[in-house]
């Protein structure tokens, strides 16, 4: 895309549009169209994104938030950002998104939003959270920071709920050139609050009817975005090959656990994450072997020091807390050659073995 990407930055240039601008509307009126959803926001990152999503609801001191404690530490940041305390629900074991059938017993009296994740590329439950939500009066939040493009019978993520909140960290499904994030609304209301509290809480420049704050995205990410958005499909598909390459390659192997796609779900595959026993090792070896692989997410988010406060201990959240333990993600991104697949299932293969006879010698 480097061509197509450099045009794209030269017109920016010519043009010195590069804080908000012309540039961003475009691209959000193309991301909004590709979500099915009336209004995209272009913000500074996926963080912002929440968090003023948070703030645009009137969300803010004395009030709960419920989401997962199985995710990336931003969506618990920006609710804590807003005044807001984080109420962790559990995952489901199969699709490591929010539980629905954990989720009403959290609801209290100051509950004021829910926000599943969307994790690794595929959604939660939606239908389930969205009844729950609608029957509480609460609105529903949809991080999908992982998500760019997944569905939900055939609904996009990000379109569903009152907002849905994005990240274009370069690493993501439809990554920016830096830092960047999206809110999408159908609601032409909190479409004006987002983009006033983007910008100094004005809706007129130096009047200022809120008190806001910088989270305008940069108009060269808007303009690669664009870009880069129109190569999305064809990007989500190769993920999904690799995934299925991986699945079939893997599925003999009963040490694994491999990811599931559920029957509601069109997954993109941000990360394909596999459990096993013998996480740490298998990572070890890969990396011996030049193969690098991660773990997403090592320590759960109402487990991490930043969180003690809170006061959940271990065995609060024993889904997430299992998962942590075990989930390994092999490498994915849209560019991996079949040769590259091929050498990551050797090697990955060839360490579950020996693993299997270290355990069979010390039994
Ligand atoms: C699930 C989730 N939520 C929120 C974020 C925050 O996005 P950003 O890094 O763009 O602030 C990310 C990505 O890093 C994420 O993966």
């Amino acid at each position: 895309m480097r061509d197509e990407l450099e045009t794209a930055i030269r017109e920016v240039i010519d043009s010195s549009a590069f804080a908000g601008g012309p540039f961003v509307a475009k691209f959000e009126q193309d991301f909004a169209a590709f979500c099915g959803a009336a209004n995209s926001i272009g913000v500074g990152n996926g963080t912002d994104a929440i968090w003023l999503a948070l703030l645009a609801l009137g969300i803010g001191a004395g009030d709960e938030v419920i989401t997962v404690p199985m995710t990336f530490m931003a969506t618990a940041e920006a609710i804590s950002y807003c005044g807001a305390k984080p109420v962790f629900v559990d995952i489901d074991e199969r699709t490591y998104t929010l539980d629905p059938d954990l989720l009403e017993s959290a609801i209290t009296p100051k509950t004021k939003a829910i926000i599943p994740v969307h994790l690794f590329g595929q959604t939660a439950d939606m239908d389930a959270i969205l009844e729950i939500a609608k029957r509480r009066g609460l609105p529903v939040i949809e991080d999908a920071c992982q998500a760019h493009g997944a569905e939900y019978r055939g609904r996009k993520a990000g379109s569903m709920g009152t907002a849905g909140c994005f990240s274009f960290y370069p690493g993501k499904n439809l990554g920016a050139l830096g830092e960047a994030g999206a809110v999408v609304t159908n609601s032409e209301e909190l479409k004006n609050k987002i983009q006033m509290l983007r910008e100094h809480g004005q809706a007129k420049k130096y009047y200022h009817t809120l008190i806001g704050w910088n989270a305008r995205m940069d108009g060269i990410q808007g303009a690669a975005l664009r870009v880069k958005l129109k190569h999305l499909d064809r990007a989500n598909e190769a993920r999904r090959a690799h995934a299925r390459f991986y699945d079939e390659q893997l599925a003999g192997v009963e040490e694994v656990i491999l990811p599931t796609q559920a029957d509601y779900a069109r997954h993109v595959y941000h990360l394909y994450v596999v459990r096993l026993q013998d996480r740490d090792r298998v990572l070890q070896g890969m990396a011996d072997r030049g193969i690098s692989c991660g773990i997403h997410y090592p320590i759960p988010v109402h487990l991490q020091e930043a969180y003690r406060f809170l006061g959940h201990g271990k065995g609060s959240f024993p889904v997430a807390e299992r998962c942590a333990e075990e989930f390994l993600s092999l490498p994915m991104y849209p560019e991996l050659t079949t040769t590259q697949l091929e050498a990551v299932v050797h090697e990955f293969k060839t360490l579950i073995s020996a693993s299997k006879s270290t355990y069979e010698r010390t039994a």
